[in-house]
């Protein structure tokens, strides 16, 4: 079973690039909430949970925003080869978010997957300093990213965590070399530099 303290501690030490603010703090003490609700929980555990952290449920709202968006914006997906809707949100240490949704192609293999079309438009609006992506499918376990999506989270939000979520609530969070360990980098390449 999950240990929340446990994963408390080790996604704020994931973060800490980003400092240890308020919106960090929510980020972490979300996903150890997030991943130990798997298992079992009430909400008075959360709220004594959330009291030894020194937060409150107020705090977290702006991180289940975010997985309420990644959720509803799977509605505008273009998915009509697969009927597969996905939908992602991307959460910036400023607060701000963006989404995406998957969008396919008559060539099946053009097809654009939500995290990478959520990532895209986080960049392109000016965005950086990645907290969290959230991805969600109607899913009974929870959707979990493929391997060029992996890639891209590595690349573009490597000190994000990554919340997946499914249909009935199901959540898992975790980091993105969790998703993709001994990921290729430009560390490689950048060798003789
Ligand atoms: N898809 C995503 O958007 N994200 C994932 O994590 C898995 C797959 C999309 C691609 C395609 O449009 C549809 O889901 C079925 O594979």
């Amino acid at each position: 079973m999950n240990d929340p303290q446990h994963d408390f501690e080790r996604f704020r030490e994931h973060l800490s690039v980003h400092g240890n603010g308020k919106l960090v703090r929510a980020v972490a003490a979300r996903a150890a909430i997030g991943n130990w609700r798997a298992a079992m929980y009430s909400r008075d555990d959360v709220r004594q949970l959330l009291e030894c952290w020194e937060m409150t449920t107020a705090d977290l709202e702006l991180v289940d925003q975010a997985l309420a968006t990644a959720w509803r914006v799977r509605a505008a997906a273009y998915a009509p080869y697969s009927q597969f809707q996905v939908g992602a949100a991307v959460l910036g240490s400023c607060g701000r978010l963006w989404c995406g949704a998957n969008v396919e192609n008559s060539s099946y293999g053009l097809t654009l997957c939500a995290e990478r079309a959520a990532l895209a438009a986080a960049r392109a609006a000016g965005g950086d300093a990645f907290l969290l992506l959230c991805i969600a499918a109607d899913t009974e376990e929870p959707i979990s990213p493929c391997g060029a999506c992996r890639q891209w989270i590595v690349e573009l939000a490597p000190h994000a965590l990554v919340a997946m979520i499914g249909s009935n609530g199901a959540e898992r969070w975790c980091t993105p070399s969790e998703l993709l360990p001994w990921a290729f980098g430009s560390r490689m390449f950048h060798r003789h530099e």
